[in-house]
């Protein structure tokens, strides 16, 4: 067990702990991602798929952050350069946190601008834009909004100065009160939510289509998107979780935890699906439309719906709260290393992160308008980003995490952090860690590159 002490606070029960890491999971990738790709890969066949990613590849890799955050205590960076040091004398691994620290401000640069989408369409929908408006007519009312740079860099800044004022807080009255205060208003909001799907919408259509599963729509590329998103979905791969873990306390049980994240994570996935789809199929819009779904279909039901206007702002309220919890997730390992490197406060921290984001975030923003035409490797500058991050940074950072925790850590320090005895629950957990995270990450990794340059 480790002798240090967080720099940060600490959680106040692992119960929050689970809340907190429950957030970063829950967001963007789950509300709007995951529903459309499972449509768009065979439902069920894919369902399938993506749950086994998450518990065989998914669930030990957050084991392994948890554990090496909570034995180093520390910023990623930090607790990278002290248990390489000490696991195998050399500093180097911290290597892994500068570039979890680098990843996570390039994800929230253009997640706040989304998430910002989000708050903006929250105002739209509660003024009745949708109200008997033709599908027609939302298609230009989201083209508009793309083109509106000015109204997006508001948003986007909107967004970022939410996200700063609560890390600013610190750990216990910042990332803590957060998620206690949003995390159960956006479980009351999905519920309320599934209800309206079940009585105004096609349910078992819904029903079907994402859980009938189809193996011939089932492809290599879409076993390999199952993968990928498995890693964004749950956080991982860039220290957040690591960051999260060196505030846990030491009698709190790794194992339990991640699994209680885990399934979480995957029943808000499967709820969101069950949400979207019935008002979907109801209004006989196509399931697969995209990174538009959202945007531009379902404001088309919801104009329509009787409700529509309370259950509509509803849906982006939600969205937009269940961004909020993982910017935080994006944000902290930055803000822990400056605040105990840099020796700045995290009022100060947050200020600077804010600006460096705020003013990266313009390009996400540009890419929609201003930029539209400047294209270059995978298309606009967002398209470069979110390729870069989410294909690239997170396998990487994620297999790197993972040997670390199996084969560079003596197997006595891992089964002394995770507390599991040293039985099959352990050797299960250095099993997975030590050979299929591994060998299925560089197969992503594989995959990424061939599709960025064959
Ligand atoms: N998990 C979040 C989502 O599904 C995105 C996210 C938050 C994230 N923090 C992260 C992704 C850290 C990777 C790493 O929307």
């Amino acid at each position: 067990m480790s002798n240090r002490t967080s720099l940060q606070g600490m959680w106040s029960s692992r119960f929050a702990f689970i809340l907190a890491v429950t957030g970063s999971a829950v967001g963007l990738g789950n509300i709007w991602k995951f529903p459309y790709i499972a449509g768009e890969n065979g439902g069920g066949a894919f369902v399938l798929v993506y749950l086994l990613c998450v518990f065989g590849i998914g669930l030990p890799i957050m084991m392994s952050e948890i554990l090496i955050g909570r034995r180093g205590r520390r910023n990623p960076v930090t607790t990278m350069a002290l248990l390489g040091e000490e696991e195998a004398g050399t500093e180097r691994w911290k290597l892994v946190g500068v570039m979890g620290i680098f990843g996570g401000i390039l994800i929230l640069s253009f997640y706040s601008v989304i998430a910002g989408w989000a708050l903006s369409y929250t105002f739209k929908s509660g003024s009745s834009a949708f109200v008997g408006v033709s599908a027609q007519d939302i298609g230009d009312l989201f083209s508009d909004h793309l083109a509106d740079w000015k109204s997006q860099v508001m948003w986007h800044g909107i967004f970022m100065v939410m996200t700063i004022s609560v890390v600013a807080r610190g750990v216990r009255n910042g990332l803590e009160l957060a998620v206690r205060v949003l995390m159960p208003a956006l479980l009351i909001l999905l519920v309320a939510l599934l209800f309206y799907s079940m009585k105004e919408g096609d349910f078992s259509g819904a029903m079907r289509f994402m859980f009938s599963p189809k193996w011939e729509a089932l492809t290599i590329d879409g076993v390999m998107i199952a993968l990928g998103h498995a890693f964004f979905t749950l956080s991982v791969g860039m220290g957040a979780v690591m960051a999260y873990g060196a505030y846990l306390p030491e009698d709190a049980s790794i194992g339990s935890t991640s699994i209680a994240v885990v399934l979480a994570d995957t029943t808000i996935a499967i709820l969101s699906g069950l949400v979207i789809f019935p008002i979907v199929f109801a209004n006989g819009l196509d399931p697969g439309a995209g990174p538009g779904l959202i945007f531009t279909t379902l404001p088309v039901a919801f104009g329509s719906m009787s409700g529509g206007v309370v259950f509509g702002t509803m849906f982006f309220i939600l969205l937009s709260f269940a961004a909020w919890t993982s910017a935080i997730g994006l944000i902290e390992p930055a803000m822990a290393w400056l605040n105990e490197r840099k020796e700045l406060t995290r009022v100060k921290a947050s200020l600077l992160l804010g600006g460096v984001i705020f003013f990266l975030g313009l390009l996400t923003i540009f890419s929609f308008n201003l930029l539209s035409g400047l294209q270059f490797g995978r298309g606009t500058f967002f398209d470069n980003i979110d390729f870069f991050t989410s294909s690239v940074m997170l396998p990487l950072g994620g297999f790197f995490i993972v040997v670390f925790a199996g084969w560079v850590m003596c197997r006595n320090s891992t089964s002394e952090e995770l507390a599991i005895g040293t039985g099959l629950r352990f050797s299960t957990w250095r099993f997975l860690a030590r050979f299929v995270a591994p060998v299925a990450i560089l197969a992503i990794f594989a995959n990424a590159m061939i599709e960025a340059f064959g």
